[in-house]
């Protein structure tokens, strides 16, 4: 419209009377003029009226276009509401970079016990190295309360200042040398970082199965499972099961093709079906807690059999009695069966230790085609006080719930040496809120989550 008025008023102007200047010449006033001036501007019409026309065929395509999209926008918004819904578990990579006032406070809650356990070094040991620690801890402190009234300090910096301050306290404490789980596999120690997941994949049978247990064989040198991966979902409210799914190759599991169902118990109720989210596929046969009882299950992937082994311990949790909480309880997450370069592990919770993580260490002897259980470890932890936990190198890590799309390693213990330590503080990001099971698989040194109904992967770095 705004086109056609335009043009409109430039003919109109071009349409004004000329001023001539005549002269005297012989006693009468000459004036000069242009002839064609007093014509009809004809071309100049004709150039407007064409304007005209191919204005009002465009704004009739125009109108098209709006009904077009005033019946298409629902859709579009159908759509976008659509891809919303399906990007809301993926929400945590927003987070990414930008940080809320929740994890600002928690990272003044760790700050301040750093600044406990500074004061407590630097009363027993005043050197140069504590000293300058101290002075680091001053300088830390006064930039997260600058950031608590203004929002202009990179968070991350200081979280890793504040993560590499911490370790330089723990060096202080002078913890001994054979805490570093140093054995015959294992002379990288502790953890020191968690990589974010490099995995992320649907529960094979859909979100709505929270419950259940993941990874990759985990054996070193297994010949028919050489680099199987496989999925342990729980049914019957979350939890339990009887089936097992095996894909022979990594791009199978991403690609969810080819993969070969082993059933190993006649129903979720049988003596043989798997209660609770604790199995580990280790070599040709899944290791896992057996249904309502204190034993460990042992089901061979050739041959279909199941052989077992009782916990030892004074009531050994089972049932819901003893499961992984922290923050929600994983329903019958009583005993959790891992694997680590040095074997097999059962982690559980015994009344005659309180309640406490008690740890032990199994084989499966061939020969006589048994399950042995070898070793035994009391720990100081109360399990319900924890949200998981894994083994790695003869190290027990235990979890514990941040919020929620953060998990972190708090705790470890060295069947080593017996040693424990609490000043971990190594996060783990997530998707979803809770977790059913994490495996560390020593031939990757990968470990696995299973979050709600989400399998993540994260790279663990010594
Ligand atoms: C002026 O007018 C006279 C007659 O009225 C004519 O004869 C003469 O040629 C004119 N001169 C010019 C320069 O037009
Ligand atoms: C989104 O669309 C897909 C396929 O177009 C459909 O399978 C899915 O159920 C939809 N999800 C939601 C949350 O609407
Ligand atoms: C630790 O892992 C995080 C990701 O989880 C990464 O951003 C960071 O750079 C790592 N730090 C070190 C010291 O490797
Ligand atoms: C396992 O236990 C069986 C029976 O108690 C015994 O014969 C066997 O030697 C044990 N094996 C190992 C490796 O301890």
């Amino acid at each position: 419209m705004l086109l056609l008025l335009q043009l409109l008023l430039s003919f109109t102007v071009d349409g004004q009377a000329e001023r001539v200047v005549g002269q005297k010449n012989n006693g009468s006033c000459v004036c000069e003029i242009k002839s064609s001036m007093w014509l009809f501007p004809t071309v100049k019409y004709e150039a407007v009226l064409q304007q005209v026309q191919s204005c009002e065929d465009s704004l009739n395509k125009l109108q098209e276009q709006v009904t077009l999209s005033s019946e298409r926008l629902p859709q579009m918004q159908a759509v976008v509401k659509n891809i919303t819904a399906r990007l809301e578990p993926f929400r945590y990579l927003q987070h990414q970079g930008l940080y809320s006032a929740l994890s600002l406070r928690l990272l003044g809650q760790e700050l301040s016990e750093l600044e406990a356990d500074v004061s407590i070094v630097q009363s027993q040991l005043n050197n140069a190295q504590t000293q300058k620690i101290s002075k680091e801890v001053v300088k830390l402190r006064r930039d997260v309360d600058r950031m608590q009234t203004s929002n202009t300090i990179n968070m991350k910096t200081v979280k890793e200042k504040l993560r590499y301050l911490k370790n330089g306290v723990q060096s202080c404490k002078s913890i001994p040398e054979d805490f570093r789980g140093q054995g015959r596999y294992c002379l990288k120690g502790l953890i020191t970082n968690i990589s974010e997941p490099v995995v992320t994949k649907v529960a094979p049978n859909g979100k709505n199965y929270i419950s259940g247990s993941w990874g990759k064989q985990a054996q070193e040198d297994s010949q028919g499972q050489k680099s199987s991966y496989w999925v342990q979902v729980l049914f019957s409210s979350n939890i339990l099961g009887n089936t097992l799914r095996v894909y022979q190759t990594y791009e199978d599991f991403m690609a969810s093709t080819n993969h070969r169902d082993f059933t190993f118990a006649s129903s979720y109720t049988d003596a043989n079906a798997i209660e609770g989210p604790s199995a580990v596929l280790y070599g040709e046969a899944l290791y896992y807690h057996c249904y309502r009882s204190a034993d460990v299950c042992r089901y061979d992937l050739n041959t279909n059999t199941v052989k077992r082994v009782t916990l030892p311990g004074t009531g050994v949790g089972f049932n819901n009695k003893f499961p992984y909480c922290y923050y929600d309880c994983r329903p019958n997450s009583d005993v959790d069966v891992e694997a680590d370069e040095t074997g097999l592990w059962a982690i559980y919770a015994t009344v005659g230790n309180h309640g406490n993580l008690v740890v032990s260490q199994f084989v499966w002897d061939n020969e006589a085609q048994t399950l042995n259980i070898t070793k035994t470890w009391e720990t100081r932890l109360f399990k319900r006080a924890v949200s998981n936990a894994f083994m790695v190198c003869g190290v027990l890590y235990a979890t514990r719930y941040v919020d929620e799309i953060h998990e972190e390693v708090f705790y470890a213990f060295d069947t080593a040496t017996g040693k424990e330590d609490t000043s971990l503080a190594l996060p783990l990001e997530k998707i979803a809120k809770g977790l059913a099971s994490l495996n560390y698989n020593p031939t990757n040194k990968q470990i696995y989550m299973y979050n709600d109904g989400y399998l993540l992967a994260y790279q663990a770095h010594f």
